[in-house]
């Protein structure tokens, strides 16, 4: 079956995608040093792009890199091999992680939870392969919570979610389908709109099986 257009559309973007999402440098920068990657941890980047949050994961000891789009892959590794680091690239669906319950220490959720088809499912699938104790770097944009979007935003989520991203999500009612604790939510730029936020999974949480 051919790839659907959710899914084509950043293979597309893939040669022009640093342009733009090179500009949040120093949000991704915020957000990774709050989860302080280290040695220790295994490390899993769902819906890596190109790889710009690679330098700041240059001291983990294990580095798988996923995403839909083998172009974005593609681009990742080329950054990686640059960068001098050993990272695994895989092509996997945010909404199915083919990964084993438990196993990652920290999962990095950058630009993604707003772009998926489902991110209650994403975040699921997350909350399912992160240990005890394992931590979510999570930056994004996000309705605040508990509000509604204005007329204008509506209208103009129709294009922007069918090209690129979906700009109405709440985040609080989408981590509430799930055990992770939000450790830490600031503002990032735009007045807020854009957020960084990190989720620790408690060390006894219940496991959650795929759904
Ligand atoms: C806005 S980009 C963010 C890329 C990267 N995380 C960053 O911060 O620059 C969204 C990425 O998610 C990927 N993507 C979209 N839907 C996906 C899905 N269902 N599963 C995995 N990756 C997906 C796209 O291919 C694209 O690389």
């Amino acid at each position: 079956m051919p790839p659907s257009w959710p899914h084509l559309r950043y293979s597309l973007y893939a040669p022009i995608y640093d342009l733009f999402a090179g500009r949040f440098a120093r949000q991704r920068q915020r957000s990774l040093r709050l989860a302080g990657p280290g040695a220790q941890d295994r490390v899993l980047l769902v819906g890596a792009g190109t790889g710009l949050d690679l330098p700041e994961l240059r001291a983990c000891g294990e580095v798988l890199a996923t995403d839909i789009s083998p172009a974005m892959l593609a681009r990742l590794s080329r950054r990686a091999a640059r960068l001098g680091m050993t990272v695994k690239a895989q092509v996997m669906d945010a909404e199915a992680l083919d990964a084993p319950d438990g196993h990652y220490t920290l999962v990095v959720l950058h630009l993604i939870l707003a772009v998926v088809d489902d991110p209650i499912r994403t975040l699921r699938e997350v909350e399912r392969v992160l240990a005890p104790g394992g931590r979510v770097a999570v930056f994004d944009k996000f309705l605040p919570d508990g509000a509604s979007p204005p007329g204008w935003r509506r209208a103009l989520n129709v294009p922007l979610r069918w090209l690129a991203t979906d700009i109405n999500r709440r985040f609080a009612d989408i981590v509430r389908y799930t055990q992770l604790r939000v450790a830490h939510d600031e503002p990032a730029l735009w007045g807020g709109t854009f957020r960084v936020i990190q989720l620790v999974k408690p060390s006894d949480s219940a496991h959650h099986a795929r759904s």
